[in-house]
């Protein structure tokens, strides 16, 4: 979906296709290099790391594993309480595996914080953070992804696999999106 099919939902386009396109080439090359003599299993968080994943896992160079998280954080709304729930586990055990965990975006960092504490205990040979966003102003939890695409202002953003109401996730950019689609 391109963002003039959009009309007046969004005020502002933040990541155009071609930096999203670029930042996701440097990530890759920074992965590839990082983990050249490893068997790497990344493991995407549902359902906003879907567009990353499919971007970056196809920019990489050699043949990884994949897997997939599904967590809810309780309490609704826009904003995670740090309560997380999993919807759907791993389907593989990770013990002396080394893990990439793929994210749209680092927000509070609640969600990232219980799922390292989590997939830490499962015994993996490293758990390693690579995140597309991330807001530095929102941050309330110490995470420290070791590969961050780009820090963005404290906006509610959709676009890239990020939503408002489940909608927007299919937008080629990431941008803010206009009041009058919240009221
Ligand atoms: C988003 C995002 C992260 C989390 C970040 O997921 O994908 O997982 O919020 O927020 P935090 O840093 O404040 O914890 P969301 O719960 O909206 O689910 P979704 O990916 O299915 O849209």
């Amino acid at each position: 979906m391109d963002s003039a099919d959009l009309g007046k939902d969004l005020t502002e386009v933040l990541i155009d296709e071609a930096s999203i396109d670029a930042k996701i080439r440097e990530l890759a090359a920074a992965v590839d290099a990082d983990y050249a003599d490893k068997d790497l299993l990344l493991v995407g968080v549902l359902k906003g790391a879907l567009m990353v994943m499919a971007d970056f896992s196809r920019a990489l160079t050699s043949p990884v594993e994949m897997d997939w998280m599904a967590v809810s954080s309780y309490g609704a709304g826009t904003k995670s309480s740090g309560v997380v729930r999993i919807l759907k586990d791993l389907d593989r055990d990770i013990t002396g595996r080394h893990v990439l965990v793929v994210e749209d975006i680092l927000d509070s960092g609640l969600t990232l914080s219980w799922l390292l504490r989590n997939l830490r205990s499962r015994g993996p040979a490293s758990v390693e953070v690579l995140t597309f966003m991330r807001k530095p102003d929102a941050l309330k939890v110490q995470v420290e992804p070791r590969y961050v695409g780009f820090d963005i202002p404290n906006e509610f953003v959709v676009g890239y696999g990020l939503d408002y109401a489940e909608k927007y996730r299919n937008l080629r950019v990431v941008g803010t999106l206009a009041p009058h689609v919240y009221s």
